[in-house]
């Protein structure tokens, strides 16, 4: 815990309390208010965490003011264009960047766990073919605690250390087969002589009667989008992995509560929303029509893509999305496609408009992968499950955190009641 450095002074009806406040490496002091109801008897009132502080951390810090995203103090930008996926997944996890030799290390680690239990081929072909990959990730990771029993005693630091392995490692195996399941196409074992991303594309992309040849400026971006999607602070996902954990439930079950969360359009599904709004804006000509539906506060449609609730400058990440990109679509000869062009015209529209400006409405990170994952081919029902086997890393790297946390409690948080009053119960002949 970080040390006391001044006191803030709350006054109720006369009374003071004072409460202790912590000042952190970075980003705005924290008031310390545990004892504030047994001390005044009141609740402090926050629905959507805009001002609370739920746990305190040393793995992700952002500035939503001035656009920094840093995991263990290292900007993303320089992680997303100098380093790649498993040495960020190293540093999260453990803190610092690895030694080559620590990192080889890790390399062989998770290459080794990267086949599933052969059993659960047959839990994927309790789906059906239709249903949504993220559907099928929420299923089978929960279900990974029936397969892999041995590694889920969180009271045991190396069984929690097989298990963080375990999801890291078998997540694009997971993704990849959600993914062949739902198009009717064999299941690919992974390939140890492959890098992570190239494994989930030759995962993803190739079928038995013919070899897959990984391009490496695909490889490259579809790397880099696992990095920048990697961890992102006590985000709602994440929040919900922690307070799945703070009951003492298994990884596997937590991981699962925190894929179930991302599904949502708000949150990581918005990929998905974004893609399928750009498509469905058609040509640019259209875009003034949903720039004014997306103004319209009668009309629940809002701009998928824009927008973040930490970022209030721009997302550091669609930055490094954005050049990724570029470079994709011009490799792939397609820098003329109608999507794109929408994308370009809303952009700048969007940007110009002083609506968004005054609400400080940005690109987000989703405004760009959507269109790197939709030139590599890949469906728009896969874009979440990838950002899922990204972010898994950050899940896992807060999970763990939060078991070794001697101030552990289960998260239960309070409410403002406004229901009915304590009342008698009237029998059903006298209502
Ligand atoms: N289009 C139109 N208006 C918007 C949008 C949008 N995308 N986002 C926010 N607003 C308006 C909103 O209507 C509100 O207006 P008013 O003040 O007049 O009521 C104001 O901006 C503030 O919005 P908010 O809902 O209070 O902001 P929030 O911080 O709660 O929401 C958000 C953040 C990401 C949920 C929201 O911006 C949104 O729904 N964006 C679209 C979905 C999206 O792209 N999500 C991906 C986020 S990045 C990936 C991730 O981290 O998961």
């Amino acid at each position: 815990m970080a040390e006391t450095t001044k006191t803030a002074k709350l006054t109720i009806d006369g009374e003071s309390y004072d409460l202790a406040m912590y000042a952190p490496t970075e980003g705005p002091e924290v008031i310390d208010i545990r004892k504030l109801y047994a001390q005044a008897g009141v609740f402090t009132y926050d629905p959507g965490f805009t001002s609370t502080a739920s746990c305190d951390s040393t793995i992700t810090y952002i500035d939503g003011e001035a656009g920094v995203l840093l995991h263990r103090g290292y900007p993303i930008g320089q992680l997303a264009k100098e380093s790649h996926y498993l040495e960020v997944c190293y540093l999260l996890l453990y803190g610092e960047l690895p030694s080559a030799a620590q990192l080889e290390e890790f390399e062989t680690l998770v290459t080794r766990h990267t086949m599933i239990h052969e059993q659960m081929h047959n839990f994927f072909r309790g789906f059906r073919r239709d249903a949504h990959p993220m559907a099928t990730m929420v299923g089978v990771v929960g279900a990974m605690s029936a397969f892999y029993h041995d590694s889920t005693d969180i009271n045991d630091e190396h069984q929690r250390e097989v298990a963080s392995i375990r999801l890291i490692a078998k997540m694009p195996t997971i993704a990849a087969m959600a993914y062949k399941y739902s198009i009717g196409q064999p299941f690919v074992y992974p390939r140890n002589d492959l890098d992570y991303a190239s494994n989930f594309l030759r995962m993803c992309f190739s079928v038995p009667a013919e070899e897959y040849e990984v391009n490496p400026i695909l490889a490259r971006a579809m790397d880099r989008i696992f990095t920048l999607h990697a961890d992102h602070e006590q985000n709602a996902s994440t929040s919900t992995v922690r307070l799945a954990s703070s009951s003492g439930a298994n990884p596997f079950a937590c991981i699962a509560a925190g894929i179930a969360c991302l599904w949502g359009p708000a949150h990581g599904g918005a990929n998905q929303a974004c893609l399928e709004m750009l498509r469905e804006i058609g040509t640019p000509d259209r875009i003034p029509e949903f720039i004014e539906r997306a103004k319209d506060k009668n009309d629940p449609f809002r701009l998928m893509g824009f927008g973040h609730r930490v970022y209030k400058n721009f997302d550091p990440r669609a930055k490094v999305m954005k050049e990724s990109a570029d470079e994709v679509l011009e490799l792939l000869g397609i820098e003329n496609n109608p999507t794109l062009q929408v994308a370009k015209e809303l952009e700048r529209v969007a940007l110009e408009d002083p609506y968004f400006a005054e609400k400080k409405l940005y690109p987000n990170v989703d405004f760009y992968s959507g269109i790197i994952l939709d030139a590599m081919g890949f469906p728009t029902s896969m874009f979440t499950p990838i950002f899922a086997l990204a972010r898994t890393v950050g899940w896992v790297s807060q999970w763990k955190e939060q078991l070794a946390d001697p101030q552990l409690k289960i998260g239960r948080p309070r409410q403002l009641y406004l229901g009915a009053a304590q009342r008698d119960y009237v029998d059903i002949e006298q209502r």
